[in-house]
């Protein structure tokens, strides 16, 4: 029997999802206006509306109640460099002058193992902050700072996928390495971390302009000797990208194609972006299970275009969303959701707010094969999840006497929410960020 330390139960409205909307309609997602969800040993016991739940929990059970609170499954970051934590809010380029202006210069600091370290801490306490208890992580080409981020998540038990990147042309002399050393790199990475307790390890080429066909040849070898472990890189961001991969790699049919040919287009592979795809390249990320990280802080902020998601959808690609710090603007999935409807918004189309909230969640999940794991609460997933106030600010607490539904409610944290709307962040159901207390708008 585990004792009362290890079974923790926390009252409030809770919502998860158990397939995607699209597919399932209303059946997609279960919510309880008044709910408990039941944690046992870092893994959901149980989950359901208060009033059953309450019959079913031991007694003695701690049992703690967050009114107008709502829990969720912690969110899925698909795509951020942590390394670019520190040059977020660069102003004034476009992607490829935005990469050598700013990117670059600031990747080269993370030679400095203790650099790296320090940086480490930062960026997971900045997840946390925002909920986001899984992130898919570039680092920089220089195995020490993969190795000190990798370090930094096993210490708070964390579920983190990271790589070493991969670059051995078009980028400063010192910011390169070369197929061989890079699949050498790689592999030291992979024996020393790929599922060592929560932690995967992502095989990450920058983008194609800055890998020789040999290197992605040997990123694609790293793949076929490893198998489960992920490819992580960009695909299709900016028209002046796609011309140039265009130019440099003349035989392939196009950018997602270079990808393909070297090996690289796997059910665990994924590519940020995907702004300007052909329907051929939608194809074979729907045959092979491949995803796409939408990141639309990022395109709006670098003005790479607008993600035509329902095209991907009808193709039926797996999709996630990412933040792209530093390419995007926030760490947290809600402002993200917030983008994301807008850039739907521009393009004639809308994102319903549950379809958003499982794309920050189940469909994150689904994007990095791990949706049996996390991303739900349904009993056995990992208990990572998120306590959100829906009266985290006066404007919040407000809009939420006015809505009268459930849409209307996740809507408004959807476009409003930010970091200070998380309040609690659960990891394998261990607390691992508590905002300050504060008094609440609705008791001034
Ligand atoms: N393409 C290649 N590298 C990068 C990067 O660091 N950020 C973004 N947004 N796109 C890239
Ligand atoms: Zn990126």
């Amino acid at each position: 029997m585990p004792s009362a330390e290890h079974s923790r139960a926390y009252r409030a409205a809770i919502l998860y999802f158990v397939g995607d909307p699209l597919q399932l309609g209303e059946q997609a997602w279960h919510f309880h206006e008044d709910g408990i969800l039941w944690v046992e040993q870092g893994l959901v016991k149980a989950v359901g509306a208060a009033a059953d739940m309450l019959e079913r929990l031991p007694r003695r059970i701690s049992l703690e109640c967050f009114p107008h609170h709502l829990i969720t499954p912690g969110f899925i970051d698909c795509h951020v460099h942590y390394p670019q934590t520190e040059m977020i809010a660069a102003y004034g380029e476009r992607l490829l002058s935005w990469l050598n202006t700013y990117t670059f210069p600031t990747e080269l600091k993370f030679q400095d193992r203790a650099y790296a370290a320090q940086v480490s801490e930062f960026f997971l306490d900045e997840l946390l902050r925002n909920g986001t208890t899984t992130a898919l992580v570039f680092g920089t080409v220089y195995p020490e700072s993969v190795d000190a981020l990798f370090q930094a998540a096993q210490q708070r038990n964390l579920r983190m996928i990271t790589g070493k990147v991969m670059m051995d042309r078009h980028a400063p002399q010192e910011l390169c390495d070369t197929a061989q050393q890079s699949y050498q790199d790689s592999k030291m990475l992979i024996e020393r971390w790929h599922g060592v307790d929560r932690l995967q390890y992502a095989v990450s080429p920058r983008f194609a302009p800055c890998s020789s066909q040999e290197q992605l040849n040997k990123a694609g070898q790293l793949l076929r000797e490893h198998p489960g472990v992920y490819l992580h890189t960009h695909l299709s961001e900016n028209q002046e990208e796609v011309a140039w991969v265009k130019a440099l790699f003349p035989q392939s049919r196009h950018y997602l194609d270079v990808y393909e040919q070297a090996g690289l287009l796997t059910r665990r592979s994924v590519f940020a972006h995907g702004i300007h795809l052909c329907d051929d390249e939608c194809q074979r990320l729907a045959a092979t299970g491949g995803a796409i990280a939408h990141c639309p802080t990022s395109n709006l902020f670098l003005g790479s275009g607008l993600f035509p998601l329902d095209k991907l959808q009808q193709w039926g690609v797996h999709i996630g969303l990412g933040t792209d710090v530093g390419g995007g603007t926030s760490f947290s999935l809600l402002r993200t959701l917030d983008e994301a409807y807008k850039v739907q918004q521009l393009q004639g189309a809308s994102l319903d707010p549950f379809q958003a909230l499982y794309l920050a969640t189940l469909g994150g999940a689904r994007a990095l094969d791990l949706e049996h794991t996390i991303g739900s609460l349904q009993p056995g997933y990992e208990a990572d999840f998120c306590i959100l106030d829906l009266h985290a600010t006066p404007l919040l607490a407000f809009r939420m006497q006015h809505c009268h539904t459930p849409r209307d409610i996740l809507f408004a944290l959807n476009t409003l929410g930010d970091d200070r709307a998380v309040a609690r962040t659960y990891s394998l159901g261990r607390c691992v960020h508590q905002a300050e207390s504060k008094p609440h708008a609705r008791d001034k």
